[in-house]
């Protein structure tokens, strides 16, 4: 059985920011399910040792890394059978906050020394130098936090495969000059070909440049991020390393996201027997202060910065708040979009509900009583929501982009039989009010609107397939190198 280790900056339900961690927490389950030994690699955050702890789990070894004291915990993602490594190294990891800024919102100073360190730390177990029995034979990182693994796995002998997933090419882990020289990392690694980006050191680079195959997580936006529109100055690396770029759809947690069964839910629901999603909307209005009408409910759930769109939501919420319709929104993020949203909702108290700040229950409750989901992203690499609103039988609206172009169809290109959602594609606030208007019209007609949610609940969102994509990547990654391990 191929071992494979999975670094990654989050993992739901240990900590999590956005749809990294919702990945990291169900990938590896699916890659174990179809035959791998999937070990998570995980910075050992306050909540993450909490919960080794609390499970009775053990420090497994101890060394030193320059002038910092680790030690590797070994103990299972929370209601898996995954093992879970954590890096505990208090001085860097044992803060508030979240994974990557204080409770401030401002990144942490010396986030390259812990991404460093823990790109150490995964280099040392792949190389077998950890002092543990267990050694993979692939090493799968996650954007930018784990992008120095296959930079200095590189310069190794007889060092295991290397794959690269591109969540966010926004996100690059961009630092000066003076940071690259107080890390350490070898002179010969401030090249253009290499990190060098623009005068400073970038630590995706490290994964674009050095991995054996990198993927991203849709088909679309792995041919976007080749075009200058998307790649944010990479996409000439990118173009360069095509015929090892591919693109894998995310899948999503089927049991955590199931309107039949789902623990966050008064009411359950299911293709075929969808009379409750309705008293899931009135639960939604009454929790949310709404008015408690026929009125349609637009869900929002999202970080609140520029790729989501918040703009084009700003700008078509007036018209529509005009024709009665409602919106439940939760999320959290900058300024110059909390504070016109609580305008807005200050303004209409009975048809906006704005919840600042991270909620996973609601945010399922959200899910199941709107009646159509908005996902206005400039760009998306994949969005999960998508997902979970076909999942539970609302109907998205989006921006056709990314994987929302990969996931949702809309009635005008796909027809009545293949469609489950509505969407724009000209980049601006007037395309994305036009598709919401056809939503609208379509939901006057319940016989048309049963045909769009049919459509979105009887697809496969599960990992199955994709992991077996991910399978065939890593049997090529090793097949490959097989020649080179016998020379
Ligand atoms: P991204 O990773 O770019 O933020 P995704 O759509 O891939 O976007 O994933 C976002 C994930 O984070 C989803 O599971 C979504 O429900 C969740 N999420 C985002 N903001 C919040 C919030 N404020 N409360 C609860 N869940 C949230
Ligand atoms: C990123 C992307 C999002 C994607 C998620 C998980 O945060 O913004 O589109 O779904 O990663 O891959």
């Amino acid at each position: 059985m191929n071992r494979v280790l999975f670094a990654t900056s989050e993992v739901y339900p240990v900590v999590k920011t956005g749809g990294l961690a919702d990945v990291s927490g169900s990938l590896p389950e699916a890659l174990c399910r179809s035959g791998y030994d999937v070990h998570i690699l995980l910075p050992g955050y306050p909540s993450a040792i909490a919960a080794a702890r609390k499970a009775g789990s053990r420090r497994k070894a101890r060394f030193s890394i320059g002038q910092y004291d680790v030690s590797l915990w070994r103990t299972r993602l929370p209601g898996t059978a995954v093992t879970l490594w954590l890096v505990d190294c208090a001085p860097l990891f044992d803060r508030p906050g979240n994974p990557y800024q204080n409770d401030e919102g401002e990144d942490w100073w010396d986030n390259a020394h812990r991404f460093h360190l823990f790109a150490r730390v995964g280099v040392m177990m792949a190389m077998g130098r950890a002092g543990l029995s267990w050694v993979p034979d692939i090493v799968h990182c996650n954007d930018w936090q784990s992008g120095l693994i296959p930079a200095l796995l590189n310069s190794c002998h007889n060092r295991p495969g290397t794959v690269f997933t591109i969540h966010n090419l926004a996100y690059q882990g961009l630092f000066s000059w003076d940071m690259f020289r107080a890390l350490g990392l070898p002179d010969s690694l401030w090249r253009l070909e290499e990190l060098e980006f623009h005068g400073q050191l970038s630590f995706i680079k490290g994964g674009l440049v050095f991995s054996d195959q990198i993927t991203t997580v849709s088909p679309g936006y792995a041919r976007e991020i080749q075009s200058p529109e998307f790649g944010y100055g990479l996409d000439g690396l990118l173009r360069h390393r095509q015929a090892r770029l591919s693109g894998i759809l995310n899948g999503i947690d089927t049991r955590q996201w199931n309107p039949e069964d789902d623990e966050h839910l008064e009411f359950h629901y299911g293709k075929d027997h969808l009379k409750s999603k309705v008293q899931c909307r009135t639960r939604l209005q009454q929790e949310l202060g709404l008015e408690v009408n026929g009125a349609p409910v637009l869900g929002f759930i999202g970080r609140l910065v520029e790729q989501k769109g918040l703009d084009w939501l700003l700008d078509v919420m007036p018209p529509l708040l005009e024709r009665g319709c409602q919106f439940a929104l939760l999320g959290s993020g900058e300024a110059r979009y909390e504070e016109p949203l609580k305008r807005l909702a200050r303004g209409w108290p009975e048809q906006v509900s704005l919840t600042l700040g991270y909620n996973e229950s609601l945010a399922h409750r959200i899910t199941a009583g709107s009646d159509l989901f908005l996902m206005p992203s400039r760009f998306e690499p994949c969005g999960l929501n998508q997902m979970y609103s076909l999942r539970y039988g609302t109907i998205p609206v989006v921006h056709a982009v990314g994987g929302l172009k990969d996931t949702v169809f809309d009635p005008s290109e796909a027809g009545m039989n293949a469609a489950n959602g509505f969407s724009f594609r000209d980049p601006d606030a007037a395309s994305f009010l036009e598709a919401i208007e056809r939503a609208l019209d379509c939901f006057k007609s319940r016989k048309t609107w049963r045909r769009l949610q049919a459509n979105g609940m009887s697809a496969d969102y599960s990992w199955k397939q994709s992991a077996r994509h991910y399978g065939e990547l890593y049997q090529e990654i090793l097949a490959q190198r097989q020649p080179s391990l016998q020379a």
